[in-house]
């Protein structure tokens, strides 16, 4: 199994490390199967557009340098077009990542959508086109009803 440069690059130096405080929307979601947390931060200004985005995270190389790929995708970004920073674009971003790692991308992907849903909640307001996240990624993969 071999990482990207990009990968390699985003693990080394993680953009956005870290949390805000009093954040607009906090997500965290977590992976039982191999035990990888991940908490993403977000700011978000009247306009509706990120502002600012921490994570945190506990994970694998892979789960750091996605979620530092990902923060960088909303960041300044309305909403609407975060909520279009699926894995995939991170994926792509990073110039792919090895197949057994390509669900580590998706914590990132599920921890925005966490804190979008987060700061829906706390404004009252709805998303299009957001589902209420999972706080577990790997429970949706056997069954579906928990
Ligand atoms: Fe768990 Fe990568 S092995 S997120």
């Amino acid at each position: 199994m071999s990482y990207s440069e990009k990968v390699m690059e985003h693990f080394s130096n993680p953009r956005n490390m870290g949390e805000i405080e009093d954040a607009s929307g906090v997500g965290t979601v977590g992976n039982a199967q191999c035990g990888d947390i991940m908490r993403v931060y977000l700011d978000i200004d009247e306009d509706g557009i990120v502002r600012d985005v921490k994570f945190k995270t506990f994970g694998c190389a892979a789960a750091v340098a996605t979620s530092s790929m990902a923060t960088e995708l909303v960041k300044g970004k309305s909403i609407r077009d975060a909520l279009q920073v699926t894995n995939k674009a991170v994926c792509e971003a990073l110039d792919g990542l090895p197949p057994v790692k390509v669900h580590c991308s998706l914590l990132a992907e599920e921890a925005i959508h966490a804190a979008l849903w987060d700061y829906a909640e706390k404004n009252g307001i709805t998303i299009e086109g957001l589902e209420k996240p999972k706080s577990d990624i790997h429970e949706g993969e056997e069954e579906e009803d928990y």
